[in-house]
């Protein structure tokens, strides 16, 4: 939007107790990602140029997260408050980057995993346009709980906590979602002039509204949607948020081109991708990592994580792809197959009843139904090369590591474990016996057995 810099500081310093979790709660995950990732994203999306993650004391896990996912190229600076007293002191733990000198300070929560960029842009404006303070309030069904926004003629004069409201400010429907945003030059002076004498003791990052107002200085609220203001305490309202997140996703991936048949039964990550023309099928779960090209048809129940499919694939129904998986053009995996950190080249088909894992599939090779490679012996996996145009008969076992070369022919029930040459015909099977009439022989003598014991009997 503008040239203005812009500080997001992202309170997680949660304890969660409610979670009933060992994991911290903000690192519980919304489309397989962590809700303070979600933050972290929405805040870059508004044109965050830094991040500054507050996390509790002795939050390694939160700490160790923020460290490996940066955000479009952005790393958060972390830092900790020890003691857990109060919003506004939690702000004050990342008083060292909010120093630097920032135009804007958007302070958000680490588990509020809906917010809207939008929503932190349309904040940001109100500071272009003067206010020292943007508050975003909002509207819930029950107010219980929330602080209460307190407004006269356009301006935000106080934020009240419940606690602390007279039973004519309970009233007030229009609540303070938690997302504020603050003129950076006026954020440290008015954070240290915060107490903490109200009914929880604590120092309120809510009190700066007033404190500003005594100044002089303009501050203001805006409304913002409710999903935007939905904190998550509980597993149900991580389950609530997950739907709302799965149906947005549904539609935004509905409206670039891919069609879902039965939408409400597909689940995905927040890093799937789909071409457009690519068909997804009733009750198929995308977890991270999935990148499907045009013109793919995924069938009912697939179950697909860290692969990728190129246009024109056929996956399942009932087909699983594992990480490292790698469909490439018009190749098919059927019914009942799994494939793990496998290339299958254009064209090959693996149709029935196969696990595919440490393997290289070459272009148009035919993999008859059962065939599995035997890739890990209890210590160390390893490689089956199968080359292009190869067949391998059904119920065929691939000892790895083993190669198959290109255009040869392995025989339905083989157990490989030596190299097969190009089109060489290998047979790793006990050669079939016949003797005619022994089947008749055998029911004569043993039907006599029986009738012998019996009249003993
Ligand atoms: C806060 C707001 C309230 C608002 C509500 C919206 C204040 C004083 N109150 O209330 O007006 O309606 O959110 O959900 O800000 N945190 C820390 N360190 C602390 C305290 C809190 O990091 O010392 C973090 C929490 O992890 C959480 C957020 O700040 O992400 C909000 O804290 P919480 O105690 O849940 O505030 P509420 O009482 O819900
Ligand atoms: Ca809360």
């Amino acid at each position: 939007m503008t040239n203005r810099t812009c500080l997001a500081v992202i309170l997680a310093a949660g304890e969660g107790t409610r979670m009933k979790s060992a994991l911290p709660k903000v690192l519980h995950k919304i489309g397989g990602l962590e809700m303070v990732g979600h933050v972290m994203a929405a805040a870059s999306a508004a044109g965050a140029d830094g991040l500054a993650l507050v996390v509790g004391n002795g939050a390694e896990q939160v700490r160790s997260f923020a460290e490996t996912h940066s955000q479009s190229g952005k790393q958060p600076d972390i830092y900790v408050q020890e003691q857990r007293l109060g919003t506004a002191h939690a702000v004050l733990a990342a008083q060292e980057a909010i120093a630097r000198g920032y135009d804007d300070v958007l302070v958000v929560f680490g588990d509020h995993p809906l917010l809207d960029p939008a929503v932190l842009l349309n904040a940001r404006a109100k500071l272009a346009e003067g206010a020292a303070v943007a508050v975003l309030g909002f509207r819930p069904q029950d107010p219980t709980g929330y602080g209460r926004l307190i407004e006269k003629d356009g301006r935000l004069l106080a934020i009240r906590e419940e606690k602390d409201c007279s039973e004519r400010e309970k009233q007030i429907t229009f609540c303070n979602s938690g997302v504020m945003a603050v003129a950076g030059q006026h954020a440290l002076p008015l954070l240290d002039q915060v107490g903490n004498d109200n009914a929880k003791g604590e120092f309120y990052l809510t009190d700066i509204v007033e404190i500003a107002n005594r100044q002089g200085l303009l501050v203001v609220a805006s409304e913002a949607g409710i999903e935007s203001a939905l904190g998550i305490n509980n597993r149900a309202e991580l389950a609530e948020a997950e739907a709302v997140w799965q149906r947005r996703k549904r539609r935004e991936m509905m409206l670039s081109g891919v069609t879902l048949i039965a939408p409400e039964t597909v689940f995905f990550s927040h890093d799937t991708q789909i071409g457009p023309d690519t068909v997804v099928e009733p009750n198929v779960w995308f977890g991270p990592g999935v990148k499907i090209a045009s013109g793919v048809r995924i069938h009912a129940f697939s179950h697909l994580e860290e692969a990728a499919v190129e246009t024109g694939a056929v996956i399942g129904p009932f087909a699983r792809l594992r990480p490292g998986a790698s469909i490439m053009e018009k190749a098919k995996i059927g019914n009942f197959c799994e494939v793990k950190n496998a290339r299958v080249e254009p064209g090959a088909k693996v149709p029935h009843l196969s696990y595919i894992g440490d393997a290289t599939v070459g272009a148009g090779a035919n993999i008859g139904a059962g065939t599995i490679t035997c890739n890990y012996d209890g210590f160390g996996k390893h490689h089956t090369e199968i080359g292009a145009a190869a067949f391998i008969g059904t119920n065929s076992s691939l000892v790895a590591p083993v190669s198959v070369g290109a255009g040869a022919y392995v025989a339905s029930g083989s157990v490989v474990t030596e190299n097969v040459p190009a089109d060489a015909l290998a047979f790793g099977r006990a050669r079939q016996a016949t003797y005619e009439g022994r089947a008749r022989d055998l029911r004569e003598r043993l039907a006599a057995e029986k009738a012998a014991k019996r009249s003993e009997g």
